[in-house]
């Protein structure tokens, strides 16, 4: 899963051929909203190598530790990289000064979303994201983000953690899970993963796997901690309005509910408004503003999963904005 760059773990990124082939059509600038060590970014610079014309990568990551990791790994393509401390949903402001600056007068033809966690991060104790691993119950993504695991696991009332249980985790004995942890709280707070994971497990049905019901649970707190959802929107919405016509917008997610998401904001800007059925309208009342690259989703094989298990649950899934 996780390769050696000099003395550090990183990331082996998923879907990276399909995802830069379907993606880099034109020069241009290309962003890469989650950075992370730089895989994708890695190989979307160096398909733009081989373009005639001028191109730049503008990498976004929250999270300093991804950026350091990044800037080793693309060293090489000097300021044709250039690397930016932020938040996703943040793209129009982040991309401002580029435009104004070294990127003036290119388009953006191409914008990157591999939504999640990286392996480094899963794979760091201290991070908090890992059952597996016993670190603070922290899972933050950006490391000064105002929320943790913590705070909610040891804050939030029994319903509130039911429903998030239930509503980001889509795990059926959120209501259980929700109250073992509020009693296990009653003795003191639950301040690490291992201790949270016990928690789960002894609340979990005997004929439940609980590796099933921890990775549900984990999953729905991350979500909590880095508002995926919420942020994940705001993304598409920018990252849609800030691309040029004939520039390209993949998505790889990870679970049903970032899917959801991004595949119901594509089919919105590929299909054109006619009103109410029945209206006797020559043209639509908004047209369609882009179309889908691939039909649907592409999936990794069977080779790419045995190699990188992250990839089994990947879905990855592009649109290119129309040219009017
Ligand atoms: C799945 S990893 C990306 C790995 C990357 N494609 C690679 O090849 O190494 C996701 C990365 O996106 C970052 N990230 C997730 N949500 C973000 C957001 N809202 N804004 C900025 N970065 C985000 C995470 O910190 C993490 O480093």
């Amino acid at each position: 899963m996780s390769k050696v760059m000099g003395n550090q773990e990183y990331h082996e990124p998923v879907l990276a051929d399909a995802t830069a082939s379907l993606l880099v059509t034109r020069p241009g600038i290309y962003i890469d909203g989650t950075l992370g060590g730089g895989g994708h970014s890695l190989e979307l610079l160096r398909r733009l190598d081989r373009l005639d014309g001028e191109s730049l990568l503008v990498g976004i990551d929250q999270d300093s530790y991804a950026l350091e990791a990044a800037g080793q790994k693309l060293r090489d393509f000097g300021d044709k990289a250039i690397l930016l401390r932020g938040n996703f949903s943040m793209v129009r402001e982040l991309l401002a000064p580029v435009k104004r600056g070294p990127g003036e007068g290119l388009e953006v033809m191409g914008l990157l979303l591999d939504l999640g966690v990286s392996s480094f991060q899963i794979d760091t104790p201290v991070r908090g994201f890992s059952y597996l691993r016993d670190g603070p119950l922290d899972m933050r993504m950006d490391p000064d983000g105002p929320l943790t695991a913590s705070d909610i696991v040891n804050d939030y009332e029994e319903q509130a953690l039911a429903r998030l249980f239930f509503r980001y985790g889509e795990e059926a004995h959120g209501g259980r899970i929700a109250r073992a942890v509020v009693s296990a709280r009653t003795v003191g707070p639950i301040t690490t993963t291992g201790e949270l994971a016990e928690v789960v497990r002894r609340a979990c049905p005997r004929k439940d796997s609980p590796i099933k019901t921890l990775s549900r649970i984990y999953q729905a707190l991350r979500i909590e901690v880095n508002d995926e959802l919420g942020v994940l929107q705001q993304a598409l919405e920018d990252g849609f309005s800030v691309l040029s016509p004939g520039g390209r917008f993949a998505v790889i997610s990870y679970h049903s509910l970032e899917d959801r998401i991004v595949k119901r904001f594509f089919s919105s800007r590929c299909a054109a408004d006619w009103g109410p059925k029945g209206l006797p309208l020559r043209e639509p009342l908004k047209p369609a503003e882009a179309e889908l690259v691939i039909r649907k989703s592409v999936q990794a094989g069977e080779e790419e999963v045995a190699r990188n298990p992250r990839a089994r649950s990947a879905r990855l899934r592009v649109i290119q904005k129309l040219e009017t």
